[in-house]
């Protein structure tokens, strides 16, 4: 708690560090864990020293809620609204926010598609269901089209369980990483998000904050560099995205 204590405290200061990493959290399927993913590795950064702000896309406003409900000034959560997506990402890139998770609404196609073209890197979320694991294709093929790093992430998973099995062999139909934790279904998450916490801060060393650092682990190992990045194109199976340049 100490350590979340610590950097929330960086926010009562500027933000003033250049180059940031976007990363959309997409999913065509309603319901699978998106924002909640959002909220969680947006605090999970927090307790990295990084500046994170979550843009949150959705007409639902589920982040912005959660936002008004928490009783921490960090993350720096803003809303869509009807501006576009470039100019907001770029006004959270001159606060000095070292990283912007956009979360995402379901079957909304075009601020899907928008929100992966801007981003550094993706990840796709999927509950275990056969009807979640059939709807990655789309916003798979999305993200392959425009070659970004992107990885898979099971929400929801009733670990041991035929279903979870099912789901870890059909997420292999993909070339892209597929995170080796999976999250686990737990009530816990909708409890934290009551309060307007993540399970990072109502129960440091309990089992669903220690799978969200996991989580957050793989995502800097394998989907996202806060190195300056050098490597030019993408190979979306093992990457190094380029700094956003978001345009004019
Ligand atoms: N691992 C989990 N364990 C328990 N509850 C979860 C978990 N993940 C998500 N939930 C709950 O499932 C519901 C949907 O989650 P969330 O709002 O994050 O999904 P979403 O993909 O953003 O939905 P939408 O498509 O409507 O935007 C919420 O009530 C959330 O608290
Ligand atoms: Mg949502």
């Amino acid at each position: 708690m100490s350590v979340i204590t610590l950097s929330l405290q960086h926010t009562l200061t500027p933000w003033h560090q250049a180059g940031m990493q976007v990363l959309a959290i997409l999913a065509r399927k309603g319901g699978v864990g998106k924002s909640l993913l959002a909220r969680a590795l947006a605090v999970q950064a927090l307790t990295q020293g990084k500046r994170a702000a979550i843009l949150d896309a959705d007409p639902q406003g589920t982040v912005l809620a959660w936002r008004a409900r928490r009783p921490h000034p960090a993350p720096h959560v803003v809303g869509l609204g009807n501006r576009a997506m470039a100019d907001v990402l770029r006004e959270i890139e001159s606060g000095g926010g070292d990283i912007a998770l956009i979360d995402t609404p379901p079957h909304a196609q075009p601020i899907i598609s928008k929100a992966a073209e801007l981003a550094d890197a993706a990840i796709i979320v999927t509950g275990t269901g056969p009807e979640d694991i059939e709807q990655i294709r789309a916003v798979y093929d999305i993200v392959s089209n425009l070659r970004k790093p992107a990885g898979i992430v099971i929400n929801k998973a009733k670990p041991n369980t035929a279903a979870l099995k099912a789901a870890r062999g059909g997420v292999l139909a993909f070339s892209m990483p597929v995170c080796p934790t999976d999250i686990t279904d737990r009530v816990v998450h909708p409890y934290a998000s009551a309060n307007g916490l993540s399970v990072q801060e109502t129960d440091p060393e309990g089992r669903a904050a220690i799978e969200i650092g996991e989580v957050w682990e793989w995502l800097v190992t394998r989907v996202l560099s806060f190195e300056s990045a050098t490597t030019p194109g993408h190979d979306n199976t093992r990457t190094r995205p380029r700094r956003t340049r978001i345009p004019a």
